[in-house]
């Protein structure tokens, strides 16, 4: 049967585990596995992108596959072919999808009519592909992911809603803080607090920044304005005090990584002085995005 990676929890929480170590693995040999050889895999992005489009490229590359760029413009979606048709169609040549667009429903009805694996490279609920790289990260840092506190401060978006996903299925604390009205989706709090009865999991959902980085092994950040919302510059307004800045890092713990997927607005949601002192973080971060995606491409073609 085939597998896709659309809302993370496809995984099992071992399965993310042997993810992120095989990771650790193909970092030090990248020309080491050939899952995709001779298989062609579609990237097709409705949003720009620099990490996830390049990394994939390389990765399948680097696998032994052909990665083909499929920009939105440049296909009949633009002009209204629907899903169903567009994904019946590239099943006829593609041996997988990588998709980042704006409805996580389309990605979900995509996958039902695409019978091979179809990855999620970002919708407006989840960026999946982040989180495994971030966990790779924080276990080549704090060598485990497991007993530790996430604390994300900022909106609660894509990336707030996948980190509360994360932590209820390996079973670690996520505490997310966003402005009254920024909360993340009431959807992945209760995926996340159904994931985390059956794991040690904890889910704190709250408006003040300072109880969520409270004893945090990592504080993580992300822009306040995502890709779509470029109409919303009022938002900021509401964000005020909700910077990652020094004095907020005094709540968290002693030997805490800031994290930030990027790209970052420094100056916003963090300030530059917090940005470039774990700069070596950030961009292991970015870079992980290609070991961590061949990791998992790896496991969903064997
Ligand atoms: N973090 C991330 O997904 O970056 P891109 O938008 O550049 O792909
Ligand atoms: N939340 C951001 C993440 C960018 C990688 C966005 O959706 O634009």
């Amino acid at each position: 049967m085939k597998r896709d990676f659309i809302n993370f929890d496809e995984l099992t929480k071992e399965e993310v585990l042997q993810v992120i170590d095989y990771a650790i693995k193909l970092k030090k040999k990248p020309f080491s596995d050939k899952s995709l050889k001779n298989k062609s895999i579609g990237l097709i992005f409705m949003k720009p992108s620099t990490r996830t489009r390049i990394s994939f490229e390389v990765g399948v590359y680097q696998m032994g596959g052909q990665p083909l760029y499929i920009t939105g413009s440049s296909t009949q979606i633009s002009r209204g072919e629907d899903i169903k048709d567009t994904g019946r169609v590239m099943a006829r040549y593609l041996d997988g999808i990588v998709i980042r667009t704006y409805s996580h429903r389309e990605v979900e009805e995509l996958a039902k009519y695409f019978d091979k694996p179809v990855i999620n490279a970002l919708t407006d609920y989840l960026h999946p592909c982040q989180i495994l790289a971030d966990l790779q990260t924080i276990k080549e840092r704090l060598g485990t992911v497991e007993n530790i506190k996430v604390a994300f401060v900022g909106d609660g978006n894509n990336v707030a809603n996948t980190w509360l996903i994360a932590g209820g299925l390996v079973g670690f604390e996520v505490a997310v803080a966003t402005p009254v009205g920024y909360e993340p989706s009431g959807k992945a709090v209760y995926r996340a607090l159904q994931l985390a009865k059956k794991s040690k999991g904890k889910i704190t959902i709250t408006n003040d920044p300072v109880e969520a980085v409270k004893g945090a092994d990592v504080v993580y950040t992300d822009v306040w304005i995502s890709m779509g919302q470029e109409g919303e510059k009022e938002k900021k307004e509401a964000f005020k005090g909700f910077t990652v800045d020094k004095n907020l890092l005094k709540h968290a713990s002693k030997k805490a990584l800031v994290m930030h997927c990027l790209p970052a607005h420094k100056g916003e949601e963090i300030t530059e002085e917090v940005f470039e002192k774990y700069a070596d973080v950030i961009f292991d971060q970015a870079e992980n995005r290609l070991h961590a995606q061949k990791s998992l491409l790896s496991l969903l073609y064997k």
